[in-house]
């Protein structure tokens, strides 16, 4: 196996766990009268995520996946965005909540919103456990944020740098 030197650490295990506890009070309270809640991960940086946040939840939930993939031109991101997974529940009449690891500048997000809220779910809402608020581009509403990140490429807990670091425990940085 190659080896590598640790991510330092910019948000420690115990402080994911922390706010991930108090995010999972505050949806579990949020939708009390609700009913079911339908929790959309986006694959494949929420896997952890959502692993943690929904067996915090005391709430009766479902869980499904997407996988979204982005058109590059050279090594660019152009903000389009396409289903490269759909899901296996339809979600017209469902309290849907879509979580994700990151929003960067808002397209993957913007992009999903759209596309859950034309099956006309009975609501949707978005959490998203990091967010650079620095880079911005467009106007997605987030429901629930974990933390606001500086401008960094981050890993760990999901996160990925060419699909490296992933399951590393805490959000580290490195230089891209
Ligand atoms: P968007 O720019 O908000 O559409 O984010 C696009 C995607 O880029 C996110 O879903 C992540 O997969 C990825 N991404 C953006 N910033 C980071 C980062 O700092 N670390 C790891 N992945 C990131
Ligand atoms: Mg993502």
């Amino acid at each position: 196996m190659r080896r590598s030197t640790a991510p330092p650490v910019l948000i420690s295990e115990s402080a994911i766990a922390a706010r991930v506890e108090a995010l999972a009070r505050e949806i579990s309270r949020d939708y009390e009268t609700v009913g079911e809640v339908l929790v959309v991960g986006v694959l494949r940086g929420a896997f952890i995520f959502v692993a943690d946040l929904t067996r915090r939840l005391s709430l009766p939930c479902r869980v499904d996946f997407v996988a979204l993939s982005h058109y590059e031109r050279g090594a660019a991101p152009t903000g389009a965005v396409r289903l490269a997974m759909d899901l296996r529940v339809p979600v017209a009449g469902r309290h849907v909540l879509v979580v994700e690891d990151i929003v960067d500048s808002g397209h993957t997000l913007a992009y999903l919103v759209a596309t859950l809220r034309a099956r006309n779910p009975a609501s949707l809402k978005t959490c998203a456990l990091t967010r650079k608020p620095g880079r911005l581009q467009v106007d997605v509403a987030l429901d629930y944020v974990g933390f606001d990140l500086p401008d960094r490429w981050v890993v760990g807990y999901g996160l990925d740098y060419e699909d490296r670091f992933r399951t590393l425990p805490y959000i580290g940085v490195v230089d891209t």
